[in-house]
């Protein structure tokens, strides 16, 4: 059973893709609000059943439903709101995110979290600390999102099928994330001999701030993070060991430790089964160090 916590529009979303996906035969959604997920549910189910589909969504408030769940997204919490800063969202959050997860820990122990709540990576590296679970067991969704906005600028610049597209994005899901266009191709063609650098340059720029302009254009994200929150839960449950960014605890990795950020990962039913290192160079590694000390700082604000 997939649960998700926060039937808000991006939980919605997520369970959405997922049984489209048929990823379980079962998918839970869970809220505070009542009402809210009991509605979700229904809305689903009556869209599922004219698609033909036997996934059942099950909307409740009485989070020890969640009990046998393998897997658990926590999508729950604000989003940051006009005249609010970061901080007030890191408060805020943290205090929802730390009581969902001691839920987790009490109903559904032998789960994996996928955390989703902004700002993502401390709030991934609060629910590996909350939950006490090890660290293959909790991965954030984060960077699979500024990933699919990349591959679309990529798609806009050169104009070829999305389908031949690889591209990876990693560190900090925010302004200092790193896309990466030295890791990127389109067809098995390097994407820094296909486009001018200056093109390059410009789409790295689009991807780190295009989220903002959604938000400003209609309020919110939605559709592409529930779809990244599918994929990722693909990979678990079909084990298809796809390699793919997520936030993980680093215990050394890029010289780094004690925080979670996004790496590339191989992703199986074992969760986070292998970080992967690509070499990085200096402009790269400046990137990454300014995720790194963001998040750090963000930690280091953060009381739980
Ligand atoms: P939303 O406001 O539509 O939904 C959030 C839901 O969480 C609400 O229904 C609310 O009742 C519920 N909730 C609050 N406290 C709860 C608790 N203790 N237990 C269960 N449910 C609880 O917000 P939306 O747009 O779905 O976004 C949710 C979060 O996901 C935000 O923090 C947002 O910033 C983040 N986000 C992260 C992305 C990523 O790539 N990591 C992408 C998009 C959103």
């Amino acid at each position: 059973m997939i649960t998700i916590i926060g039937a808000g529009k991006v939980g919605g979303a997520a369970a959405l893709f997922s049984a489209l996906r048929k990823l379980s035969d079962e998918i839970l959604l869970l809220d505070i609000v009542q009402g809210l997920p009991q509605g979700e549910a229904m809305d689903l189910n009556h869209m599922l059943s004219e698609q033909g589909i036997d996934v059942t969504i099950r909307g409740s408030n009485d989070y020890s439903e969640m009990k046998g769940s393998n897997i658990v997204v926590v999508v729950a919490g604000s989003g940051r709101k006009p005249g609010m800063t970061r901080m007030d969202l890191l408060k805020i959050n943290t205090s929802i995110v730390k009581g969902v997860v001691e839920n987790i820990k009490k109903y559904a122990s032998d789960s994996m979290i996928v955390p989703v709540t902004n700002p993502l990576d401390p709030m991934t590296y609060l629910a590996y600390k909350v939950s006490g679970f090890e660290k293959n067991r909790v991965f954030g969704m984060g960077n699979m999102l500024d990933l699919s906005r990349f591959k679309q600028f990529i798609h806009e610049a050169t104009g070829f099928s999305r389908d031949s597209i690889r591209s990876l994005v990693i560190g900090e899901h925010g302004e200092n994330m790193l896309p990466l266009a030295r890791y990127s191709s389109v067809g098995g063609i390097p994407l820094i001999s296909l486009l001018p650098k200056q093109k390059i340059n410009e789409i790295v720029q689009n991807t780190r701030q295009v989220a903002a302009k959604v938000i400003e254009l209609k309020g919110a994200t939605i559709h592409a993070p529930g779809n990244a929150i599918s994929t990722i839960i693909e990979a678990v449950v079909r084990d298809t060991k796809q390699v793919m960014p997520v936030a993980t605890y680093l215990d050394g990795e890029f010289g780094y430790s004690d925080v979670s950020i996004g790496v590339p990962a191989v992703i199986g039913k074992n969760g986070v089964e292998k970080i992967i290192e690509p070499e990085l160079d200096s402009y790269e590694k400046e990137w990454f160090k300014k995720g790194i000390d963001s998040v750090k700082n963000a930690i280091s604000d953060m009381e739980f």
